[in-house]
């Protein structure tokens, strides 16, 4: 019976990676994960989305925090879709593609309070990303999965191109942070790390050292990278236009805080071309 499951369960996503391969699609999937929650994954995750438009690049958006999805306030939008319309309605995927507000950023929102159970050798959430990238529509795909490394979040980061953890110098985000780059370095090639609500550059670089050190130590994967892409300094104006549902690097263009998350954005772009 376990071996019917699982040898089901691995042709599904062999399924899935080939099809992920075989998509001649323009669009990059990069996820923005955490290890902890509260460090300001969701925060940056719409900033980013909108630097990245600054570039010229069309952007979507995936709200792939399961149960606590907050992207459309952050966006201050009222979806008429969600992700779950389309698993359990019948909706259409463009149905549930919204614009913003701003040029060149969809967002595919989730419920609040919402958790769509589904067996998770179906795959439903991982073939919702893929056929986003067969529109071959969007240059970058951002997905903010939830926190934690649970079965929704391994899932989301498997089909990743690229993942970026954020992650805050609090020790636990550090050992949670420690948890995810462990778990992901069998099966990726690299991790960029970038520090919120640190006070500066060098802390960030420092502790992503010691990271390094320690999976040396604990014999990880050699061939995984862990690549430091910088930190962005704590600033009452990301919680105050948050709380306004506007986006920092916009409302504060030229500002500290602003110019540290362009720095990490100026990074990626680099690193995925
Ligand atoms: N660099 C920062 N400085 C000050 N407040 C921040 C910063 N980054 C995020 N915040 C605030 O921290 C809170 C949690 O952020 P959020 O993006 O919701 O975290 P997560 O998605 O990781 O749970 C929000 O109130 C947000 O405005
Ligand atoms: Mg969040």
């Amino acid at each position: 019976m376990f071996n019917t499951i699982s040898s089901q369960a691995s042709k599904l996503i062999n399924l899935t990676k080939k099809e992920h391969s075989r998509v001649n699609s323009k669009t990059k999937i990069i996820a923005i994960t955490s290890g902890k929650g509260g460090v300001g994954k969701s925060t940056i995750t719409a900033n980013m989305a909108y630097l990245f438009s600054q570039y010229g690049k069309n952007v979507a958006v995936v709200d792939a925090d399961i149960g606590l999805a907050n992207m459309q306030i952050l966006f201050n939008l009222k979806p008429k879709k969600t992700l779950y319309d389309h698993l359990e309605n019948g909706a259409k995927l463009e149905e549930i593609i919204s614009q913003t507000q701003y040029d060149n950023i969809s967002l595919v929102a989730g419920k609040s309070g919402h958790n769509f159970i589904h067996n998770n050798s179906s795959r439903l959430y991982s073939r919702i990303i893929l056929d986003i990238v067969a529109l071959n529509k969007y240059d970058i795909l951002l997905i903010d999965t939830g926190a934690g490394l649970n079965d929704y979040v391994q899932e989301f980061l498997e089909i990743a191109d690229e993942i970026v953890a954020i992650t805050t110098t609090d020790p636990s985000a550090l050992t949670d942070v420690y948890a995810l780059l462990k778990m992901i370095s069998t099966t990726k090639k690299r991790l960029f790390l970038a520090f919120n609500q640190t006070a500066n550059y060098k802390i960030g670089q420092a502790i992503t050292q010691s990271l390094k050190d320690l999976a040396l130590k604990n014999r990880l994967n050699r061939n995984f990278m862990v690549k430091y892409i910088g930190n962005v300094i704590p600033d009452l104006n990301i919680a105050t236009t948050g709380r306004l549902r506007k986006l920092f690097v916009k409302e504060f263009a030229g500002s500290s805080s602003a110019l540290d998350l362009e720095r990490i954005v100026d990074s990626l772009i680099k690193e995925i071309k």
